[in-house]
């Protein structure tokens, strides 16, 4: 895989149209577990094409959340409309241990030449020559990569994206929001990413949205030009009130 240099991202121009269909459409989302509500009617829109983040502290349901989006979770109360095709990656890989790298991407997969589209993406994210390695010979950031593929190859248009890079050391990071933000251009799914890191939000996404016991309480519109820069004015007033929000300041979290 190509080395970038550490703290730009430069996705290419978008090459397919953003459709009038919505990637996900919330409305009043309520998840109970137990006696317990741990979401408290949810309203959210992702467009086919728009990048959103979604922090909040742990517990305050963001997993929930993107479960109940990609269909994992059982019974919610509200609607829930997601008209496309869905994929996850999680924070673990996640690859079956027995079978190849290839053979993960291939799982399922109902495509006309499953194998073909599965090196394709494996290529897209620098993986070729790793086809036919076992999950567990896989470093870190590949392992992460070939998760990314195999969502990748299931050509979403809502790709969910639970906190999948904060198990990585902070130069594959920088790698892999690159990566990413170079899918997203090229195939521009809706993208949920879910995330603790306000950086990597104000980094990658057009949207940041925090939730709070189960609600959103924050939406932040993340106008900025790519490739971002941490250290621009608007960056920081950004993180600084998102940080504020999430209740950690320069002295500590309230
Ligand atoms: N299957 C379950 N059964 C019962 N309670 C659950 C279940 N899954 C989640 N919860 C509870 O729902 C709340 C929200 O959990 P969730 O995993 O969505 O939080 P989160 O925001 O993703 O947190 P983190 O940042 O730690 O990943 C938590 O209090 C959790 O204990
Ligand atoms: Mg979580």
């Amino acid at each position: 895989m190509a080395t970038r240099l550490p703290g730009t991202v430069t996705p290419p121009a978008a090459t397919a149209p953003e459709t009038a269909l919505p990637a996900a459409r919330v409305r009043g989302l309520v998840k109970d577990f137990g006696e317990r509500r741990v979401l408290h009617g949810i309203d959210l829109d992702i467009r086919r094409g728009e990048f959103v983040a979604l922090l909040g502290r742990s517990g305050s349901g963001k997993s929930t959340l993107l479960r109940a989006l990609a269909g994992l979770d059982g019974e919610t109360a509200g609607e829930l409309t997601v008209p496309g095709a869905v994929a996850v990656a999680f924070q673990e890989p996640r690859l079956v241990p027995w079978k190849r790298v290839l053979a993960n991407l291939t799982l399922g997969l109902r495509q006309a030449n499953p194998k073909e589209a599965a090196r394709a993406a494996l290529a897209e994210v620098g993986l070729s020559d790793r086809a036919d390695a076992w999950p567990l010979t896989l470093s870190g950031g590949e392992a992460q990569r070939a998760s990314l593929a195999r969502a990748l190859v299931r050509e979403p248009d809502l790709l969910l994206l639970d906190e999948p890079f904060s198990a990585l050391d902070a130069l594959t990071r920088i790698t892999i929001h690159n990566l990413v933000l170079e899918l997203w251009a090229r195939h521009r799914p809706g993208v949920l990413l879910v995330t603790h890191d306000v950086d990597e939000a104000l980094l990658l996404a057009d949207r940041a949205l925090v939730l709070a016991d189960g609600r959103i309480a924050r939406e932040l519109r993340i106008e900025l030009p790519r490739p971002r820069r941490r250290e621009h004015p608007e960056f920081l007033a950004l993180r600084a009130s998102l940080l504020a929000e999430l209740g950690v300041t320069p002295e500590g979290t309230t």
